[in-house]
């Protein structure tokens, strides 16, 4: 299952795509920021957008250290240092994406505060206790063993310490149309209703802080998307299709169709240990 799931995320040359892409935008490894590749690293619906709206949550301060579960090629963990001046240890399942986010660090300067991992959020190589906060975007699609995922997660803060959820989750009982961003095909989605959710976490030792149902906001970022591409007469130089390879266009509607009709929604889930 997880040799799966991480064949499901490789690419091949993801980090040549995403060099094409910013020479694209008029950019090269040494002049691109942070911000500039925003559209491509930041792997969830909404983008830089909804990371700025999820993580601004969490309450993080400069000196703390933060864990990025299920980090992608580490978007979100450069944005979390390179605003609040934290630092940042990534982990991810699938190689490329650690390999490629560990070279974008390098290209933005920022290998000193973030640090990315390869290995499963379900068995974390790290002590009890080491962070200040946690925070895992559009990664429980994949993981069936909620409960495992929340007590290892749970392990790993302090007391009092953050952990903040930003996940697709079912809201119907029909079925998905297949690909989605996340899984080819039903057997590599866990996809979960955000009852379980809380319940997985409470189970963990967790209390629930704030939920939000973020359907109309991912309804407003694909409608602004789609007008985008039309203005422009194709896909951006630099966008998340480029991580999702070929079959992109047809996961992206997929997902825009599958939230329409009421399948799946994201959501935020903020909890505190
Ligand atoms: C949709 S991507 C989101 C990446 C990143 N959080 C972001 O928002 O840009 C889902 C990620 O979850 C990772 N993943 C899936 N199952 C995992 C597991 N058991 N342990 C660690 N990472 C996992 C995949 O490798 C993939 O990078």
């Amino acid at each position: 299952m997880k040799d799966s799931i991480a064949d499901h995320y490789t690419h091949g040359e993801l980090l040549d795509r995403i060099r094409s892409g910013i020479e694209g935008i008029g950019k090269t490894p040494e002049t691109v920021t942070v911000d500039e590749l925003a559209p491509v690293d930041e792997f969830h619906i909404g983008g830089r957008q909804a990371s700025e709206d999820f993580i601004g949550q969490l309450g993080l301060m400069a000196d703390d250290h933060t864990l990025d579960v299920g980090c992608g090629i580490g978007g979100t963990s450069r944005f979390v240092a390179s605003r609040f001046g934290c630092r940042v240890t990534g982990i991810d399942l699938t190689p490329e994406f650690v390999s490629t986010g560990q070279s974008l660090c390098d290209w933005v300067g920022l290998s000193g505060l973030v640090e990315l991992h390869q290995g499963d959020a379900t068995e974390m190589p790290f002590a009890d206790e080491s962070f200040d906060a946690a925070f895992m975007l559009h990664v429980g699609m994949n993981i069936a063993d909620k409960a495992g995922l929340f007590a290892e997660i749970h392990r790993l803060i302090k007391s009092d310490a953050r952990f903040g959820i930003y996940d697709v989750m079912q809201t119907s009982d029909e079925a998905l149309t297949y690909p989605v961003p996340w899984s080819s095909e039903p057997g590599t989605s866990a996809l979960a209703t955000q009852e379980q959710y809380t319940e997985a976490l409470e189970q963990a030792g967790f209390e629930i802080m704030n939920i939000r149902d973020r359907r109309d906001f991912a309804a407003d970022f694909f409608a602004e998307a789609r007008r985008q591409m039309e203005q422009a007469g194709g896909a951006p130089p630099l966008g998340v299709h480029i991580a999702m390879g070929e079959s992109a266009s047809i996961k992206i509607s997929n997902m825009v169709d599958n939230i329409a009709a009421g399948r799946v929604a994201p959501v935020e889930i903020i909890v505190i240990k």
